[in-house]
């Protein structure tokens, strides 16, 4: 069974292309921020977005040792805001839930803000575009976060796809997988 986070990431370069604007809503470490910063190329662009600003030096490290931070813009602010700082329609959002690992594991993602910036994902997101949300079920504040995340997920409108993958089955506390296509309008 394939790990949420590396199925994330096989969806996500089936989607994106050289030169576009992809979303790392949850920064961490920057693992996400460097892919997808692969994937856009010296043309693109990836905004990310993190709370803490151990999450955001961490990610510049990373971006910058690759040589990709040219082409990124690092915001320490909460993805709830994501508005304020994306100009344009983006090819991918992606999530990654629950804690920085290595750092306070009080500081989480909240289903309030979490569930914000999926709305606001879904309106900055192209025809053809595609949100990750990888969801953490198996720490304190998780599970709440995950079932949040699925009920949103399963009441989208028809012109989005929706898939779910998970890792053994989200009961055990399992990581999982929610994937969010908009359909191209045909
Ligand atoms: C599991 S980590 C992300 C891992 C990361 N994508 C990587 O590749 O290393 C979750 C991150 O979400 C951040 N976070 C929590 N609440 C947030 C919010 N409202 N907006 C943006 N980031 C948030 C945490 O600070 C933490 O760094």
């Amino acid at each position: 069974m394939k790990r949420a986070t590396v199925l994330a990431h096989e969806q996500l370069v089936s989607v994106l292309r050289a030169g576009d604007l992809a979303v790392d809503a949850t920064l961490g470490n920057g693992h996400d921020a460097l892919f997808l910063a692969g994937l856009v190329g010296e043309e693109g662009r990836v905004i990310g977005f993190d709370i803490q600003d151990q999450a955001i030096e961490s990610s510049q490290r990373r971006l910058t040792e690759a040589g990709m931070m040219e082409r990124c813009e690092l915001v320490e602010a909460s993805h709830a805001r994501m508005k304020d700082f994306v100009p344009a329609e983006v090819s991918a959002v992606t999530f990654n839930l629950g804690y920085l690992p290595g750092a306070d594991q009080g500081v989480i993602t909240r289903s309030r803000s979490t569930l914000e910036a999926l709305n606001v994902s879904l309106e900055l997101l192209r025809s053809g575009g595609l949100i990750t949300c990888v969801c953490y079920p198996g720490h304190p504040g998780g599970v709440e976060e995950a079932e949040e995340v699925l009920a949103w997920a399963v009441r989208l409108p028809d012109h989005f796809r929706v898939e779910f993958h998970n890792e053994k089955g989200r009961h055990e506390g399992r990581p999982f997988l929610v994937s969010v296509w908009r359909l191209p309008v045909t």
